[in-house]
């Protein structure tokens, strides 16, 4: 095996162009192809830049021609030799026009063949991607996802330094904060019993930091949660996270627009109109059965219970009789699209959202074809088409359900399946939303109580602060999240800084006096010492490279990942543990996986 002394790089292999023929250079990397053609060989050589072709003829030394006669995929190599243009040339690559004609060649490392092709848009499964990732890593599709991650990272440093920001950093083993999902917990040895958590943000710490005066925080902030996986959530990820003292929200928003504008066009040249459009989250929810709403495309929810809460027909009354909601969408142009077969295949997408069912209307050909209209009256028919706007060639989809938690959840969902399905939507067309407006509780039926919509440290809208106690189902919080294409980027809120307004709404969830000075003593007693009123936000910034990259999980876009059931399959954790380990920690488990 040949070594790398008094080898010096003199380009990236993605590089060459026909201005650099003539020249000498030097590359390395890995062998992405030989084709040995008897009296030549030629090798295409990749790094993380892209590919050069090598050339060997039978001019070439015979010592090199027959090194290079013995180079299989995934060999690592370095090269030396003279740019030249090429006798075939091909637009399939941008180094396409010239090929490195080799004086020197030297073989760093053999490699066995890889589990899958090293190729961009593998068709590899995933399990076996993530098992070999550092592979996976190496196909350029991976390559380029990781080096625009890298950019968004490195523009918000600059911005928010050009801000004023000061990234400060906060502790990983820290005390539990409520962000609604579990923690992670860290045993401590010298404190038999007692365990750190990982922070599910570093929410308190940066209020803290309010208090002591820093004004402006921010942090590329690793964050911990164990909550079930899914396309947009992992359970170590991370949030570009901020504060800013004696602030309103439009002073917030405004800074996060400055962002959003700057990294989209130094990443993607795509210029964001900005300011965003805000929209109160009882009208997300009205219009688009969502609180993160794709603004790409209409289909807009509307009411229909009052035309049908006292027709005959107990699949559309019954639900309004029962406090619920009837609601259709009115899909322009779906009647084409979607033949019967397809509609039966809404009828399960919906079901999936615990809708009991889906109703439509097909208007075609000036007729309409209907699952619903022969048990309603003419006039009831009429005002349905009527209030959904229909006209001929569209597809009205209708939901009712005594839970209108159901009736949002699947015209939501459904909204976006038929616009996906119908190819509508613009993948480079970036429509952000600012949600306002949340409301300050959710109930949550499992745990039979209110729970912080956003966490119990956001403010209450100063025009309900007198609910935060009596009324708390229509207390609206001055919270606010960014969305864009129906993901949400992040959210954040204006907080309490108030003692007295902080132990409220610990009351209005339900936490005794003993529980708040115990887990947020250290908060409740801070905001005596002069607190400025402040607020903040923290984007998920897996999920902001996810977008930009164009991919479709965050998986895509974070180095080492893991699966749905929280593993890392490549290093094989988590994992059992020697006894003595578990022994210094006083630890005894009472169960393990088989
Ligand atoms: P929140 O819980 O809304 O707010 O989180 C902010 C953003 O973080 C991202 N995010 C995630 N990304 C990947 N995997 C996850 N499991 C995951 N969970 C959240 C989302 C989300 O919008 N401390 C507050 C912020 C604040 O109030 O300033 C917080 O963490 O993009």
């Amino acid at each position: 095996m040949d070594n790398i002394q008094n080898f010096k790089r003199t380009n990236y292999c993605g590089e060459f162009r026909m201005a650099h023929v003539g020249q000498t250079a030097s590359v390395c990397g890995w062998v992405q192809r030989q084709r040995d053609l008897g009296g030549l060989i030629f090798v295409d050589l990749r790094d993380r830049t892209g590919l050069v072709q090598l050339s060997f003829d039978d001019s070439t030394a015979k010592d090199i021609f027959d090194k290079a006669s013995t180079l299989r995929g995934e060999y690592v190599i370095a090269a030396t030799g003279t740019v030249r243009e090429r006798e075939a040339k091909t637009d399939k690559i941008p180094t396409g026009d010239v090929e490195i004609y080799v004086s020197e060649l030297r073989l760093l490392a053999k490699a066995e063949t890889p589990p899958f092709e090293i190729v961009e848009n593998s068709n590899a499964n995933d399990v076996l991607r993530l098992t070999y990732r550092y592979l996976d890593l190496r196909r350029p599709d991976m390559q380029h996802a990781i080096a625009t991650r890298h950019k968004i990272t490195k523009i918000a440093r600059d911005y928010f330094d050009e801000q004023g920001f000061l990234e400060i950093e906060t502790p990983i083993l820290t005390k539990s904060t409520p962000e609604g999902a579990r923690d992670y917990l860290v045993p401590s040895r010298v404190h038999p019993g007692k365990f750190y958590a990982l922070p599910q943000s570093p929410q308190q710490y940066k209020q803290l930091l309010m208090l002591s005066g820093f004004d402006r925080y921010f942090q590329i902030a690793r964050c911990f949660r164990d909550e079930d996986l899914r396309a947009d959530r992992q359970p170590e990820f991370t949030q570009i996270d901020l504060e800013m003292s004696f602030i309103n929200e439009d002073d917030i928003m405004g800074i996060q627009e400055g962002f959003m504008k700057r990294v989209f066009k130094e990443v993607l040249d795509v210029d964001v109109q900005t300011p965003f459009l805000r929209m109160p989250y009882r009208e997300a929810m009205d219009r688009f059965g969502s609180d993160k709403p794709d603004m790409r495309f209409g289909f807009e929810l509307k009411d229909i219970s009052d035309i049908v809460k006292d027709c005959g027909f107990g699949v559309f009354s019954g639900p309004v009789a029962e406090g619920g909601s009837v609601r259709l969408i009115n899909i322009e142009g779906g009647a084409a699209a979607f033949p019967r077969k397809k509609i039966d295949k809404l009828v399960d997408f919906v079901k999936t959202y615990r809708a009991k069912g889906l109703a439509w209307a097909r208007l075609i050909d000036g007729g309409v074809t209907s699952s619903y209209a022969k048990f309603l009256t003419d006039e009831e028919n009429a005002a349905i088409l009527q209030r959904a706007g229909a006209k001929d060639g569209d597809l009205v989809l209708i939901v009712g359900d005594a839970k209108n938690d159901v009736v949002f959840a699947s015209l939501g969902a459904l909204r976006c399946e038929v616009a996906k399905q119908m190819d509508i939507i613009d993948p480079m067309d970036f429509k952000f939303l600012w949600v306002t407006e949340f409301p300050m509780f959710e109930y949550s039926e499992e745990e039979g109580r209110y729970q912080a919509m956003h966490h119990p440290f956001t403010a209450p809208m100063v025009e309900d602060e007198d609910k935060i106690l009596s009324d708390k189902a229509n207390c609206r919080a001055r919270a606010y999240d960014i969305v864009l294409n129906g993901t949400e980027l992040g959210g954040g809120s204006i907080r309490i800084n108030t003692p007295e307004m902080q132990q409220k709404a610990f009351q209005a969830l339900g936490i005794s006096d003993e529980d708040i000075e115990e887990r947020f003593g250290h908060l409740v007693n801070a905001f005596k010492y002069g607190a400025p009123p402040h607020g903040g936000l923290a984007y998920g910034l897996d999920r902001l490279c996810m977008l930009m990259a164009g991919a479709t999980s965050i998986r895509d876009v974070i180095a080492f990942p893991k699966v749905q059931n929280a593993s890392d399959l490549m290093m094989a954790c988590p994992d059992v543990v020697d006894q003595k380990q578990l022994d210094d920690l006083c630890i005894a488990c009472t169960k393990t996986e088989e």
